[in-house]
């Protein structure tokens, strides 16, 4: 894990680790500059975002009209897309919640571990996997393969963020946010080196935040 990371080259990570070694990004408790002066470019403002929700909110109430569907969120990432998606769904629907670590610097081979089971049995289910970022993609293959075995009724993921460039396994989402280009996005409960989780809007990173100065 860590090393910087090189913009030059596709990254495995939307959110690379931190070089150490920078002291403007140390997690020191001190209160450093607003979040937004970080940002190289807004990609999707918080209107936007509300807007793309409500729109896929009601197209996944539409679907699972006739068949109560059973959220799962992975954390952390996607706790904002979560608590507005669900609230976008005029439906009777149920959730659980799902912690999984993924962490791989910047490789493109990852290991992926359960750090907070489901508390409820989702055999004979609909269950939805709401996801806020497909990248790779191992996180969102390691989840489908475990939820599968538990025997629910169906399986489909919801991505907050699709980003088809750095796939490395072929996986596709059933329901997208928005479809992104390469950069390192954050906000909208995003984070680099667990931070930026917090800005309403998803941007991208300035290079300087996780490189230096030049
Ligand atoms: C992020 C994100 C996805 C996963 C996507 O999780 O929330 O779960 O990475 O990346 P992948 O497609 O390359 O596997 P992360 O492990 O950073 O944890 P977090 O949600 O707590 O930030």
């Amino acid at each position: 894990m860590g090393g910087i990371p090189d913009p030059t080259v596709e990254q495995k990570r939307h959110s690379p680790k931190r070089n150490d070694t920078q002291e403007r990004t140390q997690n020191t408790g001190m209160a450093t500059q607003p979040l937004h002066e970080d940002m190289e470019q807004v990609l999707f403002s918080a209107d936007q975002i509300q807007e793309r929700i409500t729109t896929l909110g009601a197209e996944i109430a539409r679907d699972y009209a006739e068949k109560e569907p059973h959220l799962i969120t992975i954390l952390k990432g996607s706790i904002p897309f979560i608590a507005d998606l669900m609230r976008a769904m005029d439906v009777p629907m149920t959730l659980d919640v799902l912690g999984v670590s993924s962490y791989a610097g910047t490789q493109s081979s990852g290991e992926v571990r359960l750090t907070k089971d489901l508390d409820d049995a989702i055999e004979g289910r609909h269950v939805v996997v709401i996801e806020d970022i497909i990248d790779t993609g191992l996180t969102l293959s390691y989840v489908l393969r475990n939820l599968r075995q538990r025997m629910p009724a169906s399986v489909k993921v919801v991505t907050f963020l699709d980003k088809p460039s750095g796939r490395g396994t072929q996986i596709e989402a059933d329901y997208v946010g928005f479809t992104i280009p390469g950069g390192f996005v954050v906000g909208y409960g995003l984070d680099w080196n667990q931070r930026y989780r917090n800005l309403p809007y998803v941007g991208i990173l300035k290079r300087e935040v996780y490189a230096g100065p030049f």
